[in-house]
């Protein structure tokens, strides 16, 4: 675990947990809010909420830019959470240079899950709400990992690496 600086998190803090899909960011952030006693936010889960549609549908039907857009709106609404949250945000959410200002200016911890694109193409099986993996989910996943790389980098305060680990083992870590 590599820390920016050694700070941990305080009680009116929220906790995000930024990374690729498929390095754990949904079953992290339950395991965490449990242990802290904190409700979850989970950015898709509020996007489908919002609208009433499926993330899938979003990108088919309107295209992945009215995606992001409605991504960004929820981002800004779970960082106002009155409530100090868990927040899992989509893969995508550092891609926008308004939500790393969102993620920076809101004061909150973020902890990129860091893992192999080998490891990644193992959990993301099975379409869901992951359009962008239907075509070659191990190319795909390659190349976001080379061109968001340095966007998880500069957003996160710390960073746990997931690969040959469980979630209890990463939710010990996120937590450390
Ligand atoms: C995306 C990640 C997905 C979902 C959408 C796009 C991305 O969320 O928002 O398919 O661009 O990385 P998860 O990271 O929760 O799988």
């Amino acid at each position: 675990m590599l820390f920016r600086s050694v700070r941990m998190i305080a009680p009116d803090q929220h906790l995000v947990l930024v990374g690729l899909m498929g390095s754990g960011k949904s079953t992290v952030a339950r395991l965490v809010a449990d242990r802290l006693h904190r409700p979850v936010l989970d950015s898709d889960e509020m996007v489908e909420r919002r609208t009433g549609r499926t993330v899938r549908d979003i990108f088919s039907s309107d295209g992945e830019a009215a995606f992001r857009t409605i991504e960004t709106e929820v981002l800004r609404e779970a960082l106002d959470s009155a409530t100090p949250c868990i927040i899992a945000a989509a893969g995508g959410v550092v891609l926008s240079e308004a939500n790393r200002q969102l993620l920076r200016d809101s004061g909150a911890r973020v902890v990129w899950l860091c893992a192999d694109p080998t490891t990644l193409v193992e959990r993301v099986k099975g379409g869901g709400h992951r359009p962008l993996l239907d075509a070659d989910p191990e190319g795909t996943l390659r190349h976001m990992f080379a061109t968001r790389e340095h966007l998880y980098r500069e957003v996160a305060d710390a960073i746990v690496l997931v690969d040959g680990r469980t979630p209890a083992e990463v939710t010990e870590a996120v937590l450390r």
